[in-house]
């Protein structure tokens, strides 16, 4: 969920719903502010950002507000489900990112007090024990309602008795204060605030703010004072203005992008001379590189997939053992954590909670964690010891493109630098830096090919269930193939390892269940060319992904071709194609691009 908050001179509510629209990433489901004038007004409703301004008074006065835009956990996408939530007689307003654990206790205790519970949210509750409380200020109120609750939260509230201020609290979830001039801005994310102010003060875990038009405070659970201060932070906020190309969607215009995207994130990293890569972020130097026995990755979603691509990556060039895991799961499979393990963390939002915790895991029993992450500054970044900033520039739409590909980029270059410490050649160092050097124009090359692609995806568009299958490098690419597909189109996609078919699902092959395959020109390509056939021979329709003068004889009904690189780079031209699938498909299908169903860009809560 994202939320925001404003105080200061102006009027507050089309400033807070401007905001929202920034904060869509974080949740679409629904949307609301609220704004303190001689008492406390809240407009809100299921639907986007767009739906909220559509129903907005024409006069909602008041010079300090809230607002919120939803990613639904408790209760589904309806107006009284959508934030702000307010007491029983609308004096305060609280938005909320976060999960209350105890929430279904508190409730039942309201309810036995004849407290009126309206909607289905964890929340709600939290909006009532602040009025019930009887300090004599909001921030003793708030405290107050914050010792009865269990869980993780980024919270905003206003009260009508203290028109003057917003009242903060992190504890698991981000959140932010901005400085302007006379005027303050709270918001859980950075891309709300830059078109105001670039002076931000992140809260720590257990912190709490006071802001009004004049500054803020910080403080703790104790009310005793703490030292945070604003920073200005080092973005280009028109960086966040995003062009479109044709009124087209986001997703596409990231697509575009990712020739400018990886050759930012190779800019200044490689050395010719020593056929190598320089990571200055790591901070490590060559002995602390080559201690390392083992890399495990960890992210999430997309992010776990381009790790899987980054463990073969490590492998193959470091010979150091590697292997991603959803960082969603490890944490709670109390993991082993050796200290000459490296630790890499990887999120392109830098704020997924999942990663996070797992981040804070490792680091508390004493392992070393650097971080791939594109939004510089973000939690993930800063709780690491040092890592690789991605340069993708922000990444809007909710299916991941650029921020992707130059993960992967950021996975080559760690590899390469890892192995020229241990025992990789001069001569393949040089192979590789070619290599690398070749992906933006390979990239464009693949784009490029966007038509046949086009007619790819929308033949596939009708097809209920399908396959994404490939071997060794190419099954990462094939189970990020399918999860853009999922993710976008709402058909049922799966990857599997082409070895793996004939041990089960080659069962559920027909005409009507296409696969579409990763057929590299590699040391397996007569394996997977082998198991396409036992495909074809069920019947079941094949688009394959692949490069020029690999036979495929009549097997495949379309065949797209990607620029060669060197073998251990193919992973990330052999992706290309399969977001312009993805894309394509969706498009055929009607479907909103950006913001796909039930998703969220930046997941917060557990
Ligand atoms: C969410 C998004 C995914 C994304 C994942 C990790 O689940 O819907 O598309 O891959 O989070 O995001 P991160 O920002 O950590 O890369």
């Amino acid at each position: 969920c994202g939320i925001v908050g404003y105080v200061g001179g102006q009027n507050a509510a089309p400033l807070l719903v401007e905001a929202l629209g920034r904060l869509e990433h974080r949740g679409y489901d629904s949307a609301g502010i609220a704004v303190v004038g001689s008492r406390v007004r809240v407009t809100k409703c299921a639907g986007r950002v767009r739906d909220l301004a559509e129903i907005l008074p024409k006069r909602m006065a008041g010079q300090v507000g809230i607002g919120h835009t939803r990613w639904a956990t408790h209760g589904p996408a309806t107006d009284v489900n959508a934030h702000p939530h307010t007491d029983a007689s609308g004096t305060v307003a609280v938005v909320h990112n976060g999960i209350i654990d105890n929430a279904a206790a508190l409730r039942a205790r309201l309810t036995d007090q004849g407290v009126p519970l309206v909607s289905d949210t964890d929340t709600e509750v939290f909006a009532h024990l602040v009025a019930l409380s009887d300090a004599d200020t909001l921030e003793g109120k708030v405290v107050d309602a914050l010792d009865a609750v269990e869980g993780t939260y980024g919270l905003a509230v206003v009260h009508a008795d203290f028109p003057d201020r917003v009242v903060v609290a992190r504890n698991g979830s981000p959140l932010l204060v901005g400085v302007g001039e006379k005027e303050m801005f709270v918001a859980s994310d950075l891309a709300a605030l830059v078109r105001h102010t670039t002076t931000v003060a992140h809260l720590a875990d257990g912190e709490l703010a006071t802001v009004t038009a004049s500054g803020f405070t910080t403080f703790r659970r104790d009310l005793t004072r703490t030292q945070t201060t604003a920073r200005e932070v080092d973005v280009d906020p028109s960086a966040y203005e995003h062009g479109q190309i044709d009124g087209r969607p986001r997703m596409y215009t990231e697509m575009l992008e990712q020739p400018a995207s990886v050759e930012r994130a190779l800019r200044g990293r490689l050395d010719e001379r020593f056929a190598t890569a320089h990571l200055g972020g790591l901070e490590m130097d060559a002995r602390e590189l080559r201690a390392v026995r083992r890399v495990k990755i960890l992210g999430c979603g997309s992010a776990y997939y381009v790790g899987q691509m980054g463990a073969s990556l490590i492998e193959e060039l470091a010979r150091i053992p590697a292997d991603a895991e959803a960082a969603s799961e490890f944490r709670y499979r109390s993991p082993v954590i050796e200290p000459d393990t490296l630790y890499v963390a990887v999120s392109q939002s830098g704020e997924t909670i999942d990663t996070l915790l797992a981040v804070e895991e490792v680091r508390r029993k004493g392992g070393r964690v650097i971080g791939l992450v594109n939004v510089v500054g973000s939690a993930i970044a800063r709780a690491c010891d040092g890592g690789i900033y991605l340069h993708a520039g922000p990444e809007i739409a909710v299916a991941s493109t650029k921020a992707l590909t130059t993960m992967f980029v950021g996975f080559a270059l760690l590899a390469l630098q890892l192995g020229r410490v241990r025992d990789l050649s001069v001569a393949d160092g040089r192979r590789l830096v070619a290599g690398l050097q070749k992906l933006p124009a390979q990239i464009e090359q693949v784009l490029e090919g966007e038509e046949r692609i086009a007619q790819a995806g929308t033949a596939l568009a009708p097809a209920e269930s399908l396959f994404f299958v490939g071997r060794v490098r190419g099954y990462p690419v094939a189970r990020e193939g399918a999860q853009k597909f999922k993710e976008i189109s709402y058909r049922h996609a799966e990857a599997y390892q082409m070895s793996e078919l004939k041990h089960g699902p080659l069962a559920l092959i027909s005409p009507e269940v296409p696969t579409v395959a990763v057929v590299p020109d590699d040391e397996l390509t007569d394996r997977n060319v082998a198991a396409l056939h036992e495909i074809a021979a069920r019947g079941g329709p094949l688009v394959v992904v692949t490069h020029a003068g690999v036979d495929l004889g009549e097997l495949a009904a379309e065949r797209i071709d990607v620029p060669r690189n060197e073998r251990e780079l193919d992973p990330l031209l052999l992706t290309v194609p399969l977001q312009l699938l993805a894309y394509h498909a969706a498009l055929a299908l009607g479907h909103d691009v950006d913001k796909p169903r039930n998703l969220a860009k930046s997941v917060t809560v557990e």
